[in-house]
């Protein structure tokens, strides 16, 4: 039977006293499950590294072990690429129909232990509740998504005319290499597996080495939902050894990377070379990092202007490809903006994730507080303090780092330049539209951009000229929906089709024309 039109996966109102219950009963659950050890899943069996053990942590509380987890090193990739090469040719001759159906069936799986997924989320990504909701949710979206979209490309395209037959069939593009990165740990895992996937692909999934449980579950549930042994692999470890080693596999057909951009296009780089023995370019999509502006027009609505920027800004402590962080605003408005901003953002809640309140909660990991921190002395240097979060108590027991907006940030500042992902906002300053525009297509990343404006020639203007990836106006600008909201970036914010968008499955795809003479 037909399935029914896709449909987002709602989000969970934690106003009510069910959702609320189970969500904590979710966590008291999980966290009795916490410390234990993962195997690798090779070919279907699960290996373990004793002696090349990781410890996956609870960034709210650093001494909280989430999972002990094998890691692969090279050896390990080569047989996994080997294993997945046979795979290819029973799983694609599998019918589309029934792939999809595999992904409808996992969605299924995921939809059950939705609360159990969030609280992993919580404690091994210090996701706020709601943010991991919307991860999960957005999860189920890929599986529902994509399982369609294939089955309506899967249709051959026919083109006869009198004498000729002419008929257009898609076929896999092979084996694919996929190295997501933590910060939304199932979705995007799951949307980078399962495209591929159903598209008949076998997969290698190297996860982020900070969210490798939450990868795991994935790998259980898609396994458990019918996918073939061999078609999935789960190899967690070092970026720099395993992650290079199926990159640099000549018998890999595609790489597909989210992450920062440094290393987005040093793979972008090693996967164009054509060593001898190789017989095909390897396809690359790269979605990479953001330095996301909000214009605030001077009739803008302020109330909904703060609160959107906030919430763009800090929602996941700014740890998002999609965060804002610079808010250009237009000088007729900027010193009412600004103290707004900086009166709201006093409200901000920040404290561990799994607190039903926290709105704010840690960054991922020391190495990325320190680095966030180094930022923090670089923004007091270029701009004046409007805010400062003090989150000493917190960073007593986990990495914390504090709300930080700084103001009156010049446009070629590094705080206004460069990807800080963590909680530091820059406010910058504009005479008009035009230098709004300017200033905000002033860095080499076009990924998510966002306009509060009432003026419709405004809206118009921005519209058709403020070039990125998704564009938002009078709302938040993270977020993306699947299929509503197609989501990948311009310039140096990625290469590839928008994942949750009717091209993406088309990155996994070869289109064979095939004509008959009749
Ligand atoms: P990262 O680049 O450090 O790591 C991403 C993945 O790449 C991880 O799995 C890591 O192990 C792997 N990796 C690292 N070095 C490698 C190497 N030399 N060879 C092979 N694999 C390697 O990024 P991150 O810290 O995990 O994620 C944060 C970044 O991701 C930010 O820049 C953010 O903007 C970006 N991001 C982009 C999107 C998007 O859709 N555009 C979405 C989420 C995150
Ligand atoms: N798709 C995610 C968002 O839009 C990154 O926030």
């Amino acid at each position: 039977a037909e399935p029914p039109p896709f449909r987002n996966e709602p989000l969970l109102d934690f106003a009510r006293a069910e959702n609320r219950e189970a969500m904590a009963a979710a966590l008291r659950k999980v966290e009795s499950e916490l410390g234990r050890t993962y195997p690798l899943i090779l070919d279907g069996r699960a290996i373990e590294t004793p002696d090349r053990l990781a410890e996956s942590v609870d960034p709210s509380r650093s001494t909280r072990v989430v999972g002990r987890v094998s890691t692969a090193d090279a050896g390990h990739a080569d047989r996994a690429v080997a294993v997945a090469r046979a795979a290819v040719g029973p799983w694609s001759s599998t019918p589309a129909a029934e792939r999809a159906a595999v992904l409808v069936r996992a969605a299924a799986i995921l939809r059950r232990r939705k609360f159990e997924l969030a609280a992993w989320e919580v404690y091994e990504c210090g996701k706020p509740w709601r943010e991991a909701d919307g991860d999960v949710a957005e999860a189920i979206d890929f599986c529902e998504f994509y399982a369609r979209e294939m089955v309506r490309l899967a249709e051959p395209r026919r083109r006869d005319v009198p004498g000729e037959t002419n008929v257009c069939d898609r076929l896999p593009r092979g084996v694919a290499v996929v190295i997501p990165p933590w910060n939304f740990p199932l979705a995007i895992p799951c949307g980078m597996t399962v495209a591929p996937l159903v598209a008949g692909c076998a997969v290698i999934l190297k996860p982020a080495e900070q969210s490798p449980v939450v990868a795991a579950k994935l790998v259980e549930i898609l396994h458990e939902a019918g996918v073939p042994k061999g078609a999935l692999q789960y190899l967690p470890g070092e970026g720099e050894e395993v992650g290079q080693a199926l990159v640099n596999d000549r018998r890999v057909d595609v790489v597909s990377f989210t992450g920062s951009r440094p290393v987005g296009l040093l793979l972008n780089k090693q996967a164009a070379d054509t060593p001898p023995g190789q017989d095909h370019v390897k396809r690359v999509i790269a979605e990479m990092g953001g330095k996301n502006a909000i214009i605030v027009d001077d009739d803008a609505d302020l109330d909904e202007a703060v609160v959107g920027v906030l919430q763009s800004a800090f929602g996941y402590a700014g740890q998002k490809c999609s965060a804002c962080s610079r808010v250009v605003v237009l000088e007729g408005v900027y010193d009412a903006f600004v103290a707004r901003l900086a009166e709201a953002g006093k409200s901000l809640r920040v404290g561990p994730a799994a607190d039903p309140d926290t709105f704010v909660g840690p960054v991922i990991d020391a190495d990325a507080q320190k680095r966030i921190l180094e930022y923090r002395g670089v923004a007091l240097q270029e701009g004046r303090v409007v805010l400062d979060v003090d989150v000493s108590e917190q960073a007593r027991l986990g990495s914390f780092v504090g709300p930080l907006i700084v103001a009156d940030v010049a446009a070629d500042a590094r705080v206004a330049q460069e990807e800080i992902f963590g909680p530091i906002l820059a406010v910058l300053k504009a005479k008009d539209l035009t230098d709004a525009l300017a200033i905000a297509e002033g860095t080499s990343y076009a990924l998510t951009g966002g306009l509060y404006s009432r003026s419709p020639v405004t809206i118009e203007r921005v519209r058709r000229e403020f070039r990125v990836g998704n564009l938002y106006i009078n709302r938040t600008i993270t977020g993306a929906a699947v299929d509503r909201q197609p989501f990948g970036g311009f310039k140096l914010s990625g290469v590839g089709a928008k994942a949750g968008g009717s091209e993406y499955l088309l990155e996994y795809l070869l289109t064979r024309s095939i004509t008959e003479n009749t």
